[in-house]
């Protein structure tokens, strides 16, 4: 509320200036002056700098963010889904967990399994300070309290680094994600002792995965680098997951692009049609009203009707925040995504139903029209074969749909043109061409990586 009144005296003010300084012969503002004077009203700053993690520590989580030792059956890793060769994420609508074969875009589904109910996040810049909250209904995060809010309640070990650290507690614990189904055998025909265990003894999956790591002479001299001065004994899967943010937030922090290089200072890093597509961007189009900060995003949760894909979460449907805040206004909200890079990250939405970024921009133009409309044939068969069209469906939607969602806005093509040439201003280059450099050779429990 206060940052809102700050922008409401800082926008009379400047236009009680414009009023009164009516002279006349004020040179016209320029592109740049707009942009810059909208930025400043926005309160867009630069990304603060990402904090810093000694060399073993980052080493350390690479190797596990890569070991399919994390997976119950030693078949899946972080990488499975959070793929450098596809920008951090998987390419696909709605990712592919336990069971399944085949890497990046390319992975099918196992037989008689389901799709994971969402689309998995590419990790740009999760490291920073910016990045308070974490999934697409923000079950985990920073409490602002030095805690953490998360499924697992207070069974959460202390000493976590960051949200992002928090995270990476929890799709180990996955049953679907990473730790198998009760009664499976590992790739080499061993029970898997992780699928076992109750899914909401979080605290003896977290050990059972520990024992498994440590049982590696390898990771027990690579923990020992990372936490100098913690004691064997004393080492926990928040140790891991610690590891592993510091190897995400070094990783997968591409801010080299031409919007950050404009916040640096330098007026020629934009084009004047990306200049354009930024002033609809925190102007017209009402982008920055959600997309909005140095993270380009609020991380609150708004319901955009987006065409319903997949199991769902709860009686066949995602409920998104509502599952996390309980509250009936909350339902089919998705937790606002951030927009460093998008242009890499596709399929968009939080299951992946556009994957066209043009379609993507027009569903937030105008997202009732767009649902009405939706064309499903770009979509893989086995994805658009879970499409929920129902009435029923888009009436339940339509019943918490966001007040802005709700206002279609109307952009001719060229303002279109102008949006996305913005959003290719969030690109890095290096984000396309380095990323893959991020693949180890090995990882200490020999599994493959692949
Ligand atoms: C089977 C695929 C899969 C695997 C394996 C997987 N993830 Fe994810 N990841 C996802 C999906 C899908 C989401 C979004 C889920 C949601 O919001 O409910 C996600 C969300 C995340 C997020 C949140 C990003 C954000 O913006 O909120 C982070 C961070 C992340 N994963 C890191 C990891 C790490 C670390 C591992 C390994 C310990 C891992 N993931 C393993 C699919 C996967
Ligand atoms: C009212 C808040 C709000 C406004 C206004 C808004 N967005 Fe979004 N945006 C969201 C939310 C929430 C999602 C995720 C919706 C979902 O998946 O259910 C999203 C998703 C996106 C995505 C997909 C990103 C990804 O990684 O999947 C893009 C691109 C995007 N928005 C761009 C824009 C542009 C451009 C505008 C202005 C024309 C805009 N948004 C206006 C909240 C907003």
């Amino acid at each position: 509320m206060q940052r809102i009144g700050l922008i409401l005296t800082m926008t009379a003010l400047v236009l009680l200036g414009a009023a009164c300084g009516g002279s006349g012969n004020k040179p016209e503002p320029t592109l740049d002056d707009k942009l810059r004077e909208a930025l400043t009203l926005n309160g867009v700053d630069e990304l603060a700098p990402l904090p810093q993690h000694s060399a073993e520590k980052v080493e350390l989580g690479q190797a596990l963010f890569f070991d399919k030792l994390l997976g119950g059956n030693r078949d899946m890793s972080c990488s499975t889904c959070h793929d450098p060769r596809e920008a951090g994420s998987d390419g696909l609508s709605l990712s592919i967990g336990v069971g399944g074969s085949g890497i990046g875009h390319e992975r099918q589904l196992g037989a008689g399994k389901d799709f994971i109910p969402r689309n998995a996040p590419e990790l740009f810049e999760r490291g920073g300070v910016e990045f308070t909250s974490m999934f697409w209904d923000s079950r985990v995060v920073d409490d602002g309290n030095g805690g953490f809010r998360s499924p697992a309640m207070d069974q959460l070990p202390d000493g976590l680094d960051n949200a992002l650290a928090a995270q990476a507690m929890f799709p180990v614990t996955s049953d679907a994600e990473m730790r198998g189904m009760p009664g499976d055998l590992d790739v080499f025909g061993d029970p898997n002792e992780i699928a076992m265990l109750d899914p909401q003894d979080f605290t003896g999956i977290w050990d059972a995965l520990m024992e498994r790591v440590m049982a590696v002479p390898e990771y027990q001299q690579m923990f020992q680098a990372a936490f100098p001065g913690v004691a064997m004994q004393d080492f926990g899967f928040e140790h891991a997951a610690n590891a592993i943010a510091a190897f995400e937030s070094e990783g997968f922090s591409f801010r080299n692009t031409p919007f950050d290089n404009y916040l640096a200072g330098d007026d020629s890093a934009l084009s004047d049609s990306q200049k354009n597509g930024a002033l609809l961007f925190y102007g017209s189009a009402g982008c920055a009203r959600c997309h909005s900060g140095p993270a380009l995003t609020d991380l609150q949760h708004h319901n955009f009707m987006v065409p319903a894909l997949g199991p769902g979460k709860q009686d066949g449907i995602d409920p998104g925040f509502q599952l996390t805040s309980k509250q009936p206004f909350d339902r089919f909200s998705f937790r606002t995504p951030p927009l460093r890079n998008v242009e890499l990250s596709g399929p968009w939405m939080h299951d992946g139903a556009y994957t066209n970024l043009r379609s993507a921009v027009r569903h937030m133009l105008d997202c009732q029209t767009s649902v009405q409309s939706f064309d499903a044939t770009a979509l893989k068969p086995d994805v658009r074969a879970t499409l929920n069209m129902d009435q029923a469906l888009i009436t339940d939607m339509l019943a918490t749909i966001d007040p802005i969602a709700a206002q279609p806005m109307s952009v001719t093509e060229q303002q279109l043109d102008e949006i996305l040439a913005f959003l290719g201003a969030l690109t890095d280059p290096a984000a396309a061409t380095q990323m893959p450099a991020l693949l180890p050779d090995s990882v200490p429990s020999g599994l493959p990586v692949d």
